[in-house]
This record gives C-alpha cells, sequence and structure tokens, in this order.
C-alpha cells in the first residue's frame, strides 16, 4: 500500500508518520519539503494535483490543516482553500483512481449550544472562520463519494508544535499565578492517541468503502481550566515543574480573540468505540505518556512564542 501523508511535521503528521512507515510505502510531505519529504503547499492546487498522478496513493492521509483559528478570520480565502478546496481535490482525485482518504476535521463545526455531547449527525454550525472552512472540507469529501473517512478530533496536543499544554508549561515557568478560562469545554486529545485511533481505522478496514465521520477524541471532557490543573498535576508528579502555579477560573471575556470559540464542543464518541472496538484513552494517561516524551526531549520541544 501506498500512502500519501501531507503535513507530515505538524502535531498528528509526525505521529502519523512512523505508524504509516511500518504500514506500507509513505511519500510524505511537509509545505516546505526536506532531506525526507515531498515540498507540498495545499493552496496550490495545480502541485497537488500533479503530486497525486505521479505518486498515485492508495491511501491519502491528509492531516495537513490551516489551523490558526484566530488568524483564519483575517485570512478566510487561504483557510477555504487549505482546509475545504484542498480535501475536495484529493477526494475526487481519490474517487476518480480508486483511492481512499483519510480525512481530519475539528469540534469546531459546532456551535457549542448543545448541553450533551455532540454525535456525528447532530446538525453542524460553525461559529468562526476556522470552522467553517473545515466543514467545508466535510462537505467536499461527501459529495465526492471516493472511500473515506473523516475524523472529527478536538483540542489536539502534543510534545512538540503549537498546543495549549506547551502553553500552559511555557507560563509556568515564569509565574506563580494563572488565569485560566472555565467557560469552554471539550475533550482534550494527544496526537498519539489520535494516530493509533487513525491507523486502527486503517488496520480493520474502514477505509475500503466511504464511512463517513466518526468522532475521535481522548476521554475526560473538561473546561480548560480543569486541563490546566491536570497538566500541572501531571508534570509536577513527573518531575518536570517543581511546583503547580495558582489557577484562577475566568470566562472567556478575561481573553478576547479574534474567533469566537464553541462553550460546550465535547464530541461523542460511541461510534468509535463500535467501529474500532478501543475505548478513548483516559486524560490522565494521555497526559502522562506526553508529558513523559517531553521530559525525554524537554529542549526541543518547548514553545518560543
Ligand atoms: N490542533 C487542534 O487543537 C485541533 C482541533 C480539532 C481538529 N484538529 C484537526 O486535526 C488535524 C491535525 O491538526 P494538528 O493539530 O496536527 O495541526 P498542526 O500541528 O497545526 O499541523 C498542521 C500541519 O499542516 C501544515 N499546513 C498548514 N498549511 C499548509 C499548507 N498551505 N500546505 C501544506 N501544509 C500546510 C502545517 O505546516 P506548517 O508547519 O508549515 O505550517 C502543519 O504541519 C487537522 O485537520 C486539524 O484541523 C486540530
Amino acid at each position: 500500500m501506498t500512502f500519501l501523508l501531507t503535513g507530515a511535521d505538524g502535531q498528528l503528521g509526525s505521529e502519523l508518520r512512523p505508524l504509516l512507515q511500518a504500514r506500507g510505502t509513505l511519500v510524505s510531505c511537509t509545505r516546505r519539503g526536506g532531506s525526507k519529504d515531498r515540498p507540498l503547499d495545499l493552496a496550490d492546487a495545480t502541485v497537488l494535483t500533479a503530486l497525486l498522478d505521479e505518486v498515485r496513493p492508495s491511501l491519502i492521509v491528509n492531516a495537513a490543516a490551516y489551523t490558526a483559528v484566530d488568524q483564519a478570520e483575517s485570512e478566510p480565502d487561504l483557510a477555504h482553500a487549505v482546509n475545504g478546496v484542498a480535501p475536495g481535490l484529493m477526494a475526487r482525485w481519490a474517487a476518480e483512481n480508486d483511492a481512499a482518504l483519510l480525512h481530519f476535521s475539528t469540534d469546531y463545526v459546532f456551535d457549542g449550544r448543545k448541553a450533551s455531547p455532540y454525535l456525528e449527525d447532530d446538525p453542524v454550525a460553525p461559529i468562526n472562520a476556522y470552522g467553517r472552512s473545515k466543514l467545508e472540507g466535510e462537505r467536499q469529501i461527501a459529495a465526492s463519494a471516493c472511500k473515506h473517512l473523516v475524523m472529527r478530533t478536538s483540542w489536539v496536543y502534543a510534545s512538540h508544535g503549537q498546543n495549549f499544554l506547551l502553553k500552559m508549561l511555557e507560563l509556568a515557568r515564569d509565574r506563580d499565578h494563572l488565569q485560566v478560562v472555565s467557560d469552554q469545554i471539550g475533550r482534550p486529545t494527544w496526537a498519539g492517541n489520535l494516530a493509533r485511533y487513525a491507523v486502527t481505522a486503517v488496520d480493520r478496514g474502514l477505509l475500503a468503502a466511504p464511512s463517513g465521520i466518526v468522532h475521535a477524541a481522548d476521554a475526560g471532557a473538561c473546561s480548560w481550566f480543569e486541563f490546566a490543573g491536570a497538566i500541572f498535576e501531571t508534570a509536577v508528579s513527573l518531575g518536570l515543574l517543581d511546583q503547580a502555579p495558582a489557577l484562577r477560573e475566568v470566562g472567556s471575556d478575561a481573553f478576547p480573540t479574534a474567533a469566537r470559540r464553541p462553550a460546550s464542543s465535547v464530541l461523542a464518541t460511541g461510534r468509535l468505540r463500535k467501529l474500532l472496538a478501543i475505548e478513548p484513552a483516559a486524560q490522565r494517561a494521555a497526559l502522562a505518556q506526553c508529558l513523559s516524551e517531553l521530559r525525554a526531549t524537554p529542549t526541543a520541544n518547548m514553545v518560543s512564542d
């Protein structure tokens, strides 16, 4: 099997890289390219089509995305091109060439007003430009009728990249008090687990047909405030921090952002359990794995901004 992996240096992409390598021939792509990677800018449809025609993958794994949620408000056309148009092109190429597409989407396709966890078929109503661009990708993939699976995930973190966990650890270096938002609820998901859910779907043959959407998130719905508490407790227990900073919960209005976020975008994962026959990982176990990885390579992974 030949895999074409996009976004191979992202949080998810870098976890997928070794798992796909172990399962077949991997052609990995990053925006800039490199010694092991092909260059691929998803905003350039001509380059994407030429690469697909050359590599002729049996499975396209699209881990690339425009993920700058606030910046998307001022760059909606670029977000639309990368998150909407490019996945649509991949899907149509897959339909015409008997290939399959594994794609990732977001809890931000929902408006966050539902009191209980979101099911795959619940009405979508994104409240920001990023969510609208990702929804466009979902729609174009479904319309292509190619063999595909779309995994909607949420609050992704890893020991590398830009994410809430690394931001909290960075802030905790200099401050003994932190204010964290408590009126947004979601399911934090370690990229290592998300990659595992994704390859399990491949292993179980779910890409052999148009399988639709499945929600893929680790267990443990919480607020950012609660998640910060769990991060610091785990970091202290692993010796990554001497002491946790004191946390104070605040509302989202304390940190105005360009993009609005859903208040509660908890994903229901019953379908994941049924299709993959695995349980979503427990939050504390996932955090411990990610932070242990960070402890093994601390300097390479701390955020700089
Ligand atoms: N992060 C989250 O909290 C979250 C939540 C819900 C859903 N998701 C979804 O989960 C998937 C994986 O996200 P992630 O957390 O791994 O994101 P990430 O760490 O931001 O990685 C995204 C990758 O996409 C690449 N990319 C961006 N624009 C590109 C372009 N024009 N052409 C080619 N590559 C481009 C980036 O490359 P550069 O490094 O060069 O920019 C980066 O390597 C995405 O579909 C995302 O929408 C993420």
